[in-house]
């Protein structure tokens, strides 16, 4: 198999940079056309990589492609999740090299969707032409591909619902998360839920000159400053009554568990060009960002932000406020307690809307199983090293609703770094990644189908 990936990695990159010149970015409908091409793309490619049964399977949004490769009942059956969608590039102006015209430099693939996810992704649609190949697939494989990860998978869920048989597997498995580094694989063993607010802040009725009212009248965007302001405390934490009710703690034992994975202080606050690290009190960067939860504004706008002065009190202001959750957290509690505490802390001189965006739930994977295994085992041969479990604090709401709805776990092989700016300008991913998944996941099937013997 390895020859056979050598002798061809020029046509999966080159498969691979075709893939992200289309703009699949599912957030804006502008790109609605190239969205559906990409669908479209992925359906092709799993054919040609021998595929069965390949279908753009509609939801009320996007299509998630679907594919199989059925080859004995009684083997166990691999569903790999994956999505073709990306995030929006802006600002544009900050690449280096147009976010839609794939360009390798120094090793790396730069495109917006390089990583997230279509290079993620798209390793398993070329491990799946290996196996094929060589005639080395020990498993059955199904293939479910989405479109609207970036935009919160609301039509996924259904789907997923509506077709429990044709979903039915044995296991998911998932590249679309990253690991330490390249030298310290890891398998993420953890993603946090989300809880996604919108807040809009009504003042007077119309613009306001800020001489003659100013003083007298309130500001929204004064008030929603102070508003965000009162929802952390002086030791970091967030004010809303009862947001850590259900929050699961980690013992002493799990916690100096989980500090023996390598990290640098220096080395993160160098990357980001910060003067120190801000966070709960209580708990180090590694704990801040995977087993703790979160608040944080997304945007906030409102009033005149144009070219020179203009003299205002606006009528309105808004932000956009998500708020990452842990186990035994659940978005609909949290989306309760936020909406119920922002609504009782806004003064009698505005008037406050809350609106929930989408929602999901966090999700802890076992290191125990057949599966986790059976991918470490795939990891330490490809790498030399034995991966580490880490518990990532980004979230892909369906994992948790595979195991709710399918009874699944879900293996999250993820080869990203965290220097491949997922979602910012420049997003990357290295050639040697995309190459270490397509030699690693083969492996996996195979240590998959011979320790569920
Ligand atoms: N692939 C990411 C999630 C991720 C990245 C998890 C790295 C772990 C490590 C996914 O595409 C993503 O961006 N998810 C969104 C959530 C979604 C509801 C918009 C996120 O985490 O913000
Ligand atoms: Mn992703
Ligand atoms: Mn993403």
């Amino acid at each position: 198999m390895n020859n056979y990936i050598s002798e061809n990695k020029d046509r999966f990159l080159n498969e691979l940079l075709d893939m992200l010149r289309i703009p699949s970015v599912s957030a804006d409908p502008k790109f609605k056309q190239d969205v559906l091409r990409t669908a479209e793309f992925v359906a092709e490619r799993l054919r040609e990589a021998g595929a069965d049964n390949v279908e753009l399977c509609e939801t009320a949004g996007y299509p998630i492609v679907y594919g199989e490769k059925i080859i004995d009942a009684n083997l166990p059956t691999v569903l790999v999740y994956g999505h073709y969608d990306v995030q929006p590039a802006d600002p544009y102006e900050l690449w280096n090299s147009p976010p839609f015209e794939p360009v390798i430099k120094d090793g790396k693939i730069y495109a917006r969707g390089a990583c997230d996810d279509k290079g993620q992704m798209y390793m398993h649609v070329k491990a799946f032409e290996v196996m094929m190949r060589n005639n080395a697939l020990p498993c059955n494989v199904k293939f479910m591909i989405e479109g609207e990860e970036e935009v919160g998978s609301a039509n996924l869920g259904t789907f997923v619902k509506n077709n429990k048989a044709k979903l039915d597997a044995d296991v998911i498995l998932i590249s679309d998360t990253g690991m330490l580094g390249n030298d310290t694989p890891s398998i993420t063993t953890g993603l946090r839920g989300m809880s996604y607010m919108e807040v809009e802040v009504i003042g007077p009725n119309r613009d306001l000159h800020s001489g003659l009212y100013g003083g007298a009248v309130a500001n929204p965007i004064n008030i929603l400053c102070q508003m965000i302001a009162s929802l952390h405390d002086e030791h970091n934490r967030i004010t809303i009554p009862g947001f850590y009710d259900n929050v699961t703690e980690l013992s002493q034992e799990e916690r100096a568990e989980m500090a023996r994975a390598p990290f640098s202080l220096d080395k993160y606050k160098q990357a980001l060009d910060l003067g120190d690290v801000h966070g709960e009190e209580g708990y180090v960067t590694m704990e801040r960002t995977s087993i703790r939860p979160t608040l944080d504004v997304n945007g906030i706008w409102g009033g005149y932000t144009g070219e020179g002065a203009k003299t205002v009190i606006p009528s309105k202001a808004y932000a956009k406020i998500s708020m990452r959750l842990v186990p035994n957290q659940t978005s609909e509690e949290i989306t309760e307690k936020f909406t119920k505490h922002f609504e009782s802390i806004a003064p009698a001189s505005v008037k406050v809307v809350v609106k929930p965006h989408h929602g999901g739930e966090p999700v802890v994977t076992p290191t125990d199983s057949v599966a986790y295994q059976a991918a470490a085992k795939a990891y330490e041969e490809t790498f030399g090293i034995k991966p580490i479990p880490v518990r990532s604090g980004g979230s892909i709401p369906i994992v948790a609703m595979f195991k709710s709805e399918l009874g699944l776990d879900s293996v999250l092989m993820g080869f990203g770094l965290d220097t491949d700016a997922i979602h910012s300008p420049n997003e990357n991913f290295g050639v040697f990644n995309y190459m270490k998944g397509i030699e690693t996941i083969p492996l996996f099937y195979k240590y998959y189908a011979e320790m569920s013997r």
